[in-house]
């Protein structure tokens, strides 16, 4: 078991380089699965979630190959199973696009219902919903998900929620299936974007992700090619929100601004300067916060994956904020951690409300999911003092490098063995 110790009040300064989107890398990795040929994968995260899905593919009988640590090869041709029992699938939530890819491959799928962060009821009823509409005979039993099917069809589908993991699973099973499927009331998350652009890559055709109806016509085959995954939209955010948590000056690089508006406009309401450039954006501070009401929301909404790091900027901001979460039930888990630290935070159900405080406190606390993790270590990086973060496997799932890229802007962090 690992720690983090930081010490609070340097200021964060200098350039850092963001790396490729976890959650979609997470989701084109299965994806390789409908592919005949050798898939080249760039700008792939050496996280924890990533070995993860990757071992899941070995399991299943394909070849992954490391060109470097960000570049992989996977080729499926041998695989030859459907089958992805609990002991596979249990460590990660995102284990649930090996249904729709599996369903795509052979016309068959048996997985376990799967873990990952626990922030309320995690229903799979869209995913499901969807694949029985392309004809599938789904049964879920014993914890399993046993998907079969004579031919998949293309259809229309009506997403009752906007859910990113429905609407790529349903990518995943429609790409290959007979005739002409459309997504309605897609989710439109840069993520879901990758995954079309890199099925499209191999030879599918999808069009319209980014916006909420997705088109796809159903193609033979999907051949081998490359493919560079998306930066890190989170991981943008969450180093912005840490330069403006400690009044520093960030040149953040390899970035989409685009997919960073949400977050620069609430930046710049609470008193923090942002500059777009090209592929990078600078985040500096010089004056006090001063407070914001933030509702999470699906993309191009303020992400609910940035809310822990942002109420922990707003627990320093002069006045009261509100914050509602707009996608999960019970994401505040964390907030009697933040409490711990002096924040002065009430939880009702969606909501917290945020009575801005003059300085946290370091104290030891635990990560009690992997954003979570990152809004306390951005707290332990404003706080006055020592914080311990204990429970680190949840932010080893998603973050590269991340106390090495602290570490590189001035941060006092460190790693160490409890
Ligand atoms: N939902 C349903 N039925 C479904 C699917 C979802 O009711 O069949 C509901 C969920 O309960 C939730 C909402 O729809 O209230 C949105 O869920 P979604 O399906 O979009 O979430 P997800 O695909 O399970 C992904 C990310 C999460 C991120 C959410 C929302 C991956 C691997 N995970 O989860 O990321 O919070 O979208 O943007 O892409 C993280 O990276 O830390 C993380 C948790």
């Amino acid at each position: 078991m690992e720690k983090f110790v930081i010490k609070g009040g340097n200021r964060l300064t200098g350039e850092v380089t963001i790396s490729g989107a976890k959650n979609a890398a997470v989701a084109v990795i299965p994806a390789a699965l409908l592919v005949e040929g050798v898939c080249r994968i760039e700008n792939i995260p050496n996280i924890q979630d990533v070995s993860v899905i990757l071992e899941m593919l070995v399991k299943l009988g394909a070849k992954v190959q490391y060109i470097n640590s960000n570049t992989i090869e996977i080729d499926c041709t041998k695989v030859e199973s459907y089958k992805a029992p609990y002991e596979m699938v249990r460590k990660m939530r995102a284990s649930y696009y090996l249904l729709g890819a599996l369903l795509g491959r052979f016309k068959r799928a048996y997985v376990a219902m799967p873990g990952g962060c626990d922030f309320g009821v995690r229903p799979i009823d869209q995913h499901i919903k969807g694949l029985e509409a392309f004809g599938a005979k789904i049964k879920v039993s014993h914890g399993v998900i046993d998907a079969s099917v004579d031919h998949l069809k293309g259809n229309q589908v009506y997403m009752d929620v906007v859910s990113v993991g429905a609407t790529i699973n349903l990518m995943l099973a429609a790409v290959k299936a007979e005739g002409i499927t459309v997504i309605e009331n897609a989710a439109k998350e840069p993520h879901v974007v990758d995954v079309a652009n890199f099925l499209n890559s191999m030879g599918a055709i999808v069009k319209g992700a980014g916006t909420d109806v997705i088109k796809i016509k159903g193609v033979k085959k999907l051949e081998g090619g490359s493919y560079a995954i998306i930066p890190d939209q989170i991981e943008a955010g969450t180093f912005m929100i840490a330069a403006a948590a400690t009044g520093g000056d960030v040149l953040i690089k390899n970035v989409i601004p685009k997919h960073l508006e949400s977050i620069t406009a609430k930046l710049i309401e609470m008193n923090v300067n942002v500059e777009e450039y090209d592929d990078a954006v600078r985040v500096w501070r010089t004056k006090k916060l001063t407070k914001a009401n933030v509702k999470t929301l699906p993309y191009p909404g303020f992400p609910t994956d940035l809310q822990p790091p942002i109420v922990v900027l707003l627990s320093t901001a002069e006045g009261t904020s509100i914050v509602t979460e707009g996608v999960w039930d019970n994401r505040f888990q964390y907030v009697d951690e933040l409490k711990r630290m002096g924040a002065n935070i009430k939880v009702d159900g969606r909501t917290a409300i945020i009575e801005g405080i003059h300085q946290l406190s370091g104290s030891p606390v635990k990560a009690t999911d992997l954003r979570a993790g990152a809004g306390l270590v951005i707290a332990g990086l404003m706080a006055d003092g020592v914080t311990e973060i204990h429970d680190l496997k949840h932010i080893d799932r998603g973050y590269e490098y991340f106390e090495e890229k602290l570490s590189s802007l001035g941060a006092d962090i460190k790693r160490v063995k409890e």
